[in-house]
């Protein structure tokens, strides 16, 4: 499975536009953008496992590569300097094979200093992007992360060229595979922890190589909304009630980021499971471009609602619930996020290019995205319903608290809740939900 190679010299030449734009306006003649480094442990002589920076991965899709950089100047070809350092202690990645090697030109370094060997020189004005970490005591002659140019780049990577769509696609067929495995094994009465193992091995990827680590979440674990721990324990057929997997992978830089909930048997929260699901396609019927994503936020509290009165939870209109915040009780993430170099992909509350933050809702202060959707973002629909004490709890203790059939959530608590996820391309005609496309043609 592979991201068609001819996608991506069209999408260099998207890129070197971006990057020309956003260099004139902003002041600077080249850039030199660092493929990060790993982060030591304190006191040990060990590194935490190494993210790449996104903004390199964007030009050059080489993830295991850390101390790397690429030098962009407008109307040249890009410079692809691969650090292979001379190290007995450890193995250089080889460069994967691409269309990449024709599209820049590649060169290899030996040492992190020879990439000052290969800045432009004279009077050009360079911005520096990466962490500090790979440019430390380096003395590079440019400005480091200046902001502007920063939030120019950050607000036009919401937008996917075909290439990067297509990487999206194969990290989220790599990760619908996992689901299948994982749900096989849920249903064969397999462990958190070994389920966690199930999804890596059928998706051929490494926890290091996802692009979150994967959410494994039994019965009440499932109510704690990034549960983090894996239960080596199996458990007994009458204790399993559902499972929430919450896992992507990537492709070439890129993130998949996809959930599904599993009801352990027939029955009642089969159907509440089905109930979501539906509720969650009718929301990503509401991708468009124009939409504001508050409009989707509200969309969903009043699916959200909805839910609540079939289920007999609250006994209150619909209106009412999401009027009187009863449903912020049982829904309390956003309903989505922008995708792409990066799970949370940044961006996603910028007003321009030139910056400036727009208003998260007051009522929706988590909200990741509040821009309008434009043709080519990839954004998450992840509607869910949990029975999370805490909020419960408030929620006891608010004056609609006598409208909740306390029973009832009592019975269901045992489930955790329910999540489903869904990535969503805006297209010009509305949108097209790669998750489901990939799903149904498996
Ligand atoms: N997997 C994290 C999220 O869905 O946003
Ligand atoms: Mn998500
Ligand atoms: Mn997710």
């Amino acid at each position: 499975m592979q991201a068609a190679a001819r996608l991506y010299r069209p999408h260099i030449e998207v890129l070197s536009t971006r990057y020309d734009t956003a260099l004139d306006s902003t002041g600077f003649d080249a850039v030199l953008i660092g493929a990060g480094v790993p982060v030591l442990v304190h006191r040990d002589d060990q590194d935490y496992p190494y993210r790449p920076e996104p903004l390199f991965l964007q030009w050059a899709p080489l993830a295991a590569h850390p101390g790397s950089a690429l030098l962009y100047r407008p109307g040249r070809k890009p410079l692809l300097l691969v650090l292979e350092p001379d190290d007995f202690w450890h193995q250089p990645a080889p460069v994967p094979p691409g269309p990449w090697s024709k599209a820049l030109e590649v060169r290899v370094i030996r040492h992190r200093d020879d990439i000052a060997k290969h800045l432009p020189a004279g009077k050009t004005r360079l911005a520096v992007l990466g962490a500090p970490l790979q440019w430390r005591g380096m003395a590079l002659p440019g400005r480091l992360n200046p902001k502007p140019l920063l939030t120019h780049l950050d607000y036009e990577r919401a937008c996917k060229t075909p290439w990067e769509v297509a990487c999206i696609q194969v990290a989220t067929a790599l990760g619908l595979a996992g689901h299948r495995a994982v749900r096989q094994a849920f249903a064969a009465g397999c462990s958190e922890y070994e389920m966690g193992l199930i999804f890596l091995a059928a998706c051929g990827q490494t926890d290091a190589e996802l692009p979150y680590p994967a959410i494994v979440a039994q019965n009440r674990n499932a109510a704690t909304l990034h549960y983090q721990h894996r239960d080596r324990q199996r458990l007994p057929p009458r204790e399993r009630h559902s499972l929430l997997l919450d896992a992507g992978c990537t492709h070439r830089g890129y993130a998949s980021d996809i959930t599904r909930t599993h009801a352990a048997r027939p029955g009642e929260f089969a159907g509440m499971v089905r109930d979501m699901d539906r509720a969650q396609q009718r929301l990503c019927g509401l991708v468009r471009p124009g939409v504001a994503f508050p409009e989707l936020q509200l969309a969903a509290q009043q699916e959200i609602a909805g839910l609540l009165a079939r289920w007999e939870l609250v006994r209150m209109t619909p209106e009412d619930m999401v009027a009187r915040r009863v449903t912020d009780a049982f829904l309390p993430h956003g309903l989505g996020h922008l995708l792409g170099l990066q799970v949370h992909d940044v961006g996603g509350g910028l007003a321009s290019r030139r910056g400036g933050e727009l208003a998260r809702p007051a009522r929706f202060p988590r909200l990741r995205l509040t821009r309008p959707l434009t043709t080519g973002m990839v954004v998450t629909i992840e509607p869910g319903l949990y029975f999370i004490d805490s909020l419960l709890a408030r929620l006891r203790r608010s004056p609609v608290a006598r409208r909740v059939n306390w029973g009832r959530v009592a019975a269901l608590r045992r489930y955790g809740g329910i999540r489903i996820e869904d990535n969503v391309l805006v297209t010009p005609a509305g949108h097209r939900n790669l998750t489901r496309e990939l799903e149904s043609a498996a």
